[in-house]
């Protein structure tokens, strides 16, 4: 018989056990379940409302249940549709009657988004500490690529030229944003909702704040209603995890065009690239073309999610158990990209010679051409004209800036002195943006600094979070 047969008159249907039940995806969440009884249980017998003999027999038969599920050697079915109710199946056939005390003043609408809350907010933990590796691989590359100088680019037409460790450190900051939002985030996961009962709270003397104490929460979902019947934190999470898989993406983007032979400016390393089944000559991006391509799904599921909860009057309803399948492959999907996507970084081989090369050949120091001039008096407007006709006439003669004799450049404007050919140089156009956040290569330094004390931050805000998710 079903745990809440009672009122039955007939077993349901089959089909209807199989398309409800949620336990071939929520037995993830077992631990987090138990985590959650046995500070439930303590609680109930603290406020006096089971007896200590009985809350013993019940903490025990949890850690075994606990014991059984993580060897594979509890049985969970789908007759007893989701985790809830197969561990209290198991903890009843462990220690007999007195493990149906166990459900006193709960509901499984609390209990579900209680175990949603403990897996969440160590999944943030986790994922936080992954970024952190990302972010350092990224930050040793740009600390050994302080003098590396690339064409910068807008609309992928070549710009100015940077620093390639400043393009490193642009993604260092970006994941950075990301690090805080997931932290931000993490004081609104925690909180417990434990004690709202199926919606309305319960009748029975219960401490919620034992329970908040125990589990390390910040604190209480303050209205029963609502913390039975929301999962924005859920929302919150796949919005964070999308801006994520949008930073990844990019980045993924950017190495695929760095590594084929058009750009030629990196090599990744044969550990993170594959072949062709019928091409000998092919190496692959294919880790990056997946994390790129593996955003969709990230996406999907923001999405997915969204629409769930849109339509849905308070409080719970059983469409919320769509909840979990979404957060789980996000989680997943991410923490698979993270893994590889630091050691990818920390061994791809930058082709320092063909981006100088690169910079070589274009007019990304016209900038500084038409600055130059406006150093001698130009108006600015003024100067970017004259350089326009300076680079129609290269592009005419098939040449660079720097190809030009001071005779020539004088025929465009008589303020072009001898010191026109070390002010475009690229290192010089590079190092002359010395603003804060700028190129030159004492600003990335400042960057690479600021971005190191993050990190230190980040690692601080783990090793506090790590001692009270502990499950
Ligand atoms: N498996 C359910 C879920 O994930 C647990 C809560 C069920 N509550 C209920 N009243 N049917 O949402």
């Amino acid at each position: 018989m079903k745990l809440w047969g009672g009122r039955f008159t007939k077993p349901t249907n089959e089909l209807v056990d199989e398309y409800t039940a949620s336990i071939y995806f929520d037995k993830k969440l077992a631990k987090y379940d138990i985590q959650g009884s046995l500070a439930h249980v303590e609680m109930l017998n603290v406020c006096g409302i089971i007896s200590k003999e009985d809350a013993d027999k019940i903490t025990e038969g949890l850690k075994k249940v606990a014991a059984k599920i993580e060897s594979g050697e509890a049985e969970l079915s789908a007759e007893s549709e989701d985790i809830h109710m197969n561990v209290e199946k198991l903890l009843i056939e462990e220690v007999g009657p007195v493990g149906g005390k166990l459900h006193t003043g709960r509901s499984r609408n609390d209990q579900v988004a209680l175990d949603m809350r403990l897996y969440l907010r160590v999944a943030l933990v986790d994922l936080i500490s992954l970024l952190g590796k990302v972010q350092e691989s990224l930050l040793n590359q740009a600390k050994a690529n302080l003098d590396t100088v690339m064409p910068g680019y807008t609309h992928l037409q070549r710009a100015q030229p940077v620093l390639f460790g400043h393009h490193m450190s642009a993604y260092v900051f970006m994941f950075q944003r990301d690090v805080e939002r997931l932290q931000d985030s993490f004081k609104r996961v925690n909180k417990s909702p434990l004690g709202a009962g199926a919606l309305a709270g319960t009748t029975f003397p219960i401490d919620r704040e034992f329970v908040v104490e125990r589990l390390g929460f910040d604190g209480i979902c303050e209205n029963s209603l609502d913390a039975v019947s929301d999962r924005d934190f859920v929302v919150e999470f796949l919005a964070n995890a999308s801006l994520i898989s949008t930073h990844l993406s990019r980045l993924c983007e950017e190495m695929v065009q760095w590594s084929s032979a058009e750009f030629n400016f990196i090599e990744l390393d044969d550990e993170f690239t594959t072949g062709s089944s019928m091409m000998p000559q092919k190496k692959n991006p294919d880790v990056a073309e997946l994390v790129r391509g593996k955003t969709g799904r990230v996406y999907g599921h923001l999405m997915g999610m969204l629409t769930t909860l849109k339509g849905l009057p308070l409080a719970y309803n059983k469409d919320m158990q769509e909840d979990k399948e979404g957060m789980f492959d996000t989680v997943e999907t991410l923490k698979g990209a993270l893994a590889l996507f630091a050691p990818m970084i920390e061994s791809m081989q930058v082709k320092k010679e063909n981006m100088h090369q690169a910079v070589k050949e274009d007019f990304s120091n016209a900038t500084d051409l038409a600055d130059y001039l406006v150093g001698k008096g130009m108006p600015f407007r003024e100067s970017h004209a004259v350089v326009g006709q300076v680079v129609l006439h290269c592009i005419n003669q098939g040449q660079y800036l720097l190809d030009l004799s001071l005779e020539e450049f004088q025929s465009f404007s008589n303020l072009i002195e001898e010191d026109i050919f070390n002010a475009l140089t690229p290192e010089t156009v590079v190092n002359a943006r010395n603003v804060a956040g700028g190129t030159a290569k004492n600003r990335v330094e400042e960057q690479i600094e600021k971005a190191s004390a993050y990190l230190k931050e980040n690692k601080e805000w783990i090793e506090d979070k790590e001692t009270i998710i502990q499950a």
